[in-house]
């Protein structure tokens, strides 16, 4: 009998390690992950890096219960994520886990509606309006400043 709930033990702390298995970035690494993301434009970047600190401090396990946020982004289930949400056909709970490659393409998903709606798609989220609107978007990509440098 010891055996068996030692045994049951070990399983449910093996699940709970699969189930937590999350990451708190540093603003300089999730910048890096961001701008070697396709879709997302690259003036974007700090802008980005400005609305996670606040809604998340970059860590992927952040999860809002009350208002029903996920991840590093804070995606609300309402519409995005599931259940209930559909938009973005992919389950919350992969959105508090350490890859946030699927956070990222849901979170342009989110950008391009409320693009379409407001006019300025980070206006989705708190933490921009809040925090974040007098972060401008570069000029140039990155990228072409980079090439600048080098001439
Ligand atoms: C970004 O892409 C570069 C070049 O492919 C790669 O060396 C680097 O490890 C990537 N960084 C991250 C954080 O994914
Ligand atoms: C990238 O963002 C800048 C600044 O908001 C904007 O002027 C530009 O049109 C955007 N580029 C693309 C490809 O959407
Ligand atoms: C943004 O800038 C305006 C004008 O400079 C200022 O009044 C406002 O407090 C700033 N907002 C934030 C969130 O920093």
């Amino acid at each position: 009998m010891i055996k068996f709930f030692f045994l049951l033990g070990l399983c449910c702390c093996c699940c709970l390690l699969v189930e937590v298995r999350s990451k708190v970035f540093s603003p300089e690494e999730f910048g890096e992950v961001m701008r070697n993301a396709s879709g997302v434009n690259a003036s974007h970047i700090e802008i980005w890096k400005c609305l996670v600190k606040w809604e998340s401090s970059f860590d992927t396990a952040a999860h809002n219960t009350k208002s029903g946020d996920h991840g590093i982004f804070q995606i609300n289930e309402k519409w995005w994520c599931s259940p209930p949400g559909k938009y973005c056909q992919v389950a919350c709970v992969s959105l508090r886990d350490d890859d946030i490659t699927d956070d990222i393409e849901c979170a342009l998903s989110v950008y391009d509606e409320h693009e379409r709606i407001s006019g300025n798609g980070f206006r989705a989220w708190h933490g921009y309006t809040k925090h974040c609107m007098n972060v401008t978007a570069a000029e140039e990509p990155e990228l072409d400043l980079k090439e600048n440098e080098t001439i």
